[in-house]
Parts: structure tokens; C-alpha cells; sequence
């Protein structure tokens, strides 16, 4: 699904990714292949790590730094090209804040008001007595969709992948967009979501929604740099859980994790033949046993890749100032015209 869609000019794409906790299969499936495997030669794609957005809800250095650099490492080792495309952490972009405040100021208060997470986190306040509906919530939390407003609206993009829970930024950063356009000058492009709907959003070992939040994932590359990563992986599914149905007892594979984790890496012809398997009542750790080699087998030529970037964050860094280089051409630019655009320019040529 596309929320609109008027643009006949090349797209540039563009997609930032939180740098909190180590990538996991779910990220894997849901964002990381999907991004690497859209970019194509007509389009420009910009994919960056999203620093500033991590710091909103972590206050642990160690982890935002650790989580950056495995991130990084993780993309890198997947097959994205850093030269086909802008690779960049957004705090190399100091244009990205200085842009934020911009916004900020002719952002209507109200707007952020309506934001899903931020209204979330005061509904659970409203439910105790004596809690200020406020309680917990940072400016960094309130504001964000700016923060990410200015990540798109800095580059121009036009297309922005994301999940689901994100279409409502796309849509103020629309909004942001429109009213400085309004008012000072057409400066920014109006931004599309593009929501994917074959993008499977995968179940954890617990049977919930996989998320770093419930401690339910699966690893991508293994969470423990002394134990082999295939060794960590067999085991991580291994532990997903299933009923307590008998080998041979025909199972349903509607209502089974290993069977939805499967379809997200299996062809249409091995999703069918495994569900025949369950009819004749296969059992969980033969079914699991076959997962885990279908994973196995697409993950691993990655490992080595992963490994060698994580060894050298030297040479990660490279790649990454090269991305900033490329990214503040354009972000150098565009930020020059806001403030120009707002009445902040020289007094005089010198
Ligand atoms: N907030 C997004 C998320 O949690 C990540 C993000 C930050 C992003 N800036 C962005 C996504 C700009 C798209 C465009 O998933």
C-alpha cells in the first residue's frame, strides 16, 4: 500500500533505523532485506542510523554505542552497497538538529499532541491516581516526529518505507512540510509512506510480536561474540515455543511460530510442501530442524562479512564518514535556503 503516490520523477528513497539493541530476525525480514533488495539503479536511496532517535528511550551509552555499531556491521554485511548508496549516521548530520528547531517553530504544538506513542504513554498515566499525565515523558519523546521530519524532509524524499506504527510521522512530516512551504517558501517535498504489505511482521520464541522489548527475538548474528553464531542461532529456535502436541498428531500451521518464521524465508513450493508435513504430523523438533536449515542457509554466507566489520570499526567508520561527506552535500544546501528562507543570512558579504 502506498498512502499516495503523484510523483513520475525517480524516487529517493529514504529510511532511518533506531539504534537501540542488537538486529534481530524480525529487523532482518522487516526492514533489512526489504531495503537492500528495493534499490534499484533509477532511484537514489538514502538509509541511515538513526542515533538521535535512540537516545530518546535508552540512557545507556554503552548500548546506543554498541547498538550502532552492530547495526551498521549488520547492513553492511547484507549486501548494502555504501557506494550505490547514502549510508549515514544522522549525527554526523549536525544540518539534521539545526533543521529540527526550524521546524520546531512553526510546528503547532497541538499536532504533536495527537502522536500515537506520545498519547500511549499518557493514557497509561491517566489509568493510575495522582500520576501528572505527563509523567516519564521527555521533549525528546513529545517531539520526535520533528526529529524525524527534518531526517526526510533535509533530502528531499520522496518515498519512506516504513512500518506501519510509522505512517502517522510520514503523514506530520507532510503537514511540517506544507506549512513552512506555506508560509516562507516552497522549499520541501511532501514525503509518501510506503507501507509494505508482504513484509511479514514475525512472532518471537514466546508467541508475541518479536521485539527487543519482550526479549523474544532471535539474533541475527548471534548475541554472544563467544559462542559460534550458528550453534546461538540453533538454539535460539529451538526454544520458540509450540503446544504440546505429539509427533504424528496432523497440526495447524496457521497457528504455529515456526511455520510463520518459515514462510518468511521459504519459496511458495516449500511453504506448501512443510504444510503438507504438518498435516502428516510432523514433529516440533524435526519442524524446527528444518527451519533452522532454511535460515541457516540464507544467513550464513553474511557471518563472515558481519564478523570482519565488527573486528574493524575502523573501516565501518570510513564507510560511514564517506555517507555524512555524501549526505551534507545535499543537507549543507537545503538547510542554507531555510535559513535563508526565515530571515537568518549574513548582514553583509565580507
Ligand atoms: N522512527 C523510526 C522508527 O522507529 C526510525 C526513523 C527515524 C525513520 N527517522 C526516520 C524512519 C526517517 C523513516 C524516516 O522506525
Amino acid at each position: 500500500m502506498t498512502t499516495e503516490t503523484s510523483n513520475t520523477q525517480a524516487k529517493r528513497i529514504l529510511t532511518g533505523i533506531t539504534t537501540t539493541g542488537i538486529p534481530h530476525l524480525g529487523n532482518y525480514v522487516g526492514a533489512i532485506r526489504p531495503a537492500i533488495q528495493s534499490v534499484n539503479e533509477q532511484d537514489e536511496a538514502f538509509f541511515f542510523l538513526a542515533d538521535y532517535h535512540g537516545i530518546i528511550k535508552c540512557y545507556d551509552p554503552a548500548q546506543i554505542h554498541a547498538s550502532t555499531r552492530a547495526i551498521a556491521c549488520a547492513w553492511l554485511a547484507c549486501g548494502l552497497d555504501p557506494e550505490k548508496v547514502t549510508f549515514y549516521r544522522q549525527s554526523d548530520i549536525p544540518e539534521i538538529p539545526e533543521l529540527t528547531w526550524i521546524l520546531n517553530c512553526s510546528c503547532a504544538k497541538g499536532l504533536m499532541n495527537r502522536a500515537h506513542a506520545y498519547k500511549a504513554s499518557v493514557d497509561v498515566n491517566m489509568e493510575k491516581a495522582d500520576v501528572d499525565p505527563d509523567h516519564g515523558i521527555t521533549m525528546g519523546l513529545f517531539s520526535y516526529p520533528v526529529l524525524m521530519s527534518a531526517d526526510i524532509l533535509m533530502f528531499n524524499a520522496t518515498h519512506v518505507p516504513v512500518g506501519k506504527d510509522q505512517v502517522q510521522h510520514i503523514e506530520m512530516a507532510r503537514d511540517i512540510a506544507g506549512t513552512f512551504n506555506f508560509k516562507y517558501k516552497e522549499l520541501f517535498t511532501l514525503p509518501t509512506a510506503v507501507v509494505d504489505e508482504d513484509t511479514p511482521l514475525l512472532t518471537g520464541l514466546d508467541g508475541r510480536k518479536m521485539s527487543k522489548s519482550y526479549g523474544n527475538t532471535i539474533p541475527l548474528f548471534g548475541d554472544n561474540p563467544q559462542v559460534d553464531q550458528q550453534k546461538q542461532l540453533k538454539k535460539a529456535i529451538m526454544r520458540i515455543v509450540t503446544n504440546s502436541q505429539l509427533p504424528e498428531e496432523p497440526k495447524d500451521p496457521d497457528n504455529c511460530t515456526i511455520f510463520e518464521i518459515y514462510k518468511a524465508f521459504a519459496t511458495a513450493e516449500e511453504v506448501a510442501e512443510l504444510a503438507e508435513r504438518y498435516q502428516q504430523g510432523i514433529g516440533w523438533g524435526e519442524a524446527k530442524e528444518i527451519l533452522f536449515n532454511k535460515i541457516d542457509g540464507e544467513i550464513a554466507p553474511y557471518r563472515e562479512r558481519y564478523n570482519e566489520l565488527m573486528a574493524n570499526p575502523k573501516e565501518v567508520e570510513e564507510i560511514l564518514q564517506m555517507g555524512a561527506n555524501k549526505a551534507r552535500r545535499h543537507s549543507r544546501k537545503l538547510l542554507d535556503k531555510s535559513r535563508r528562507a526565515i530571515g537568518i543570512k549574513p548582514l553583509a558579504r565580507l
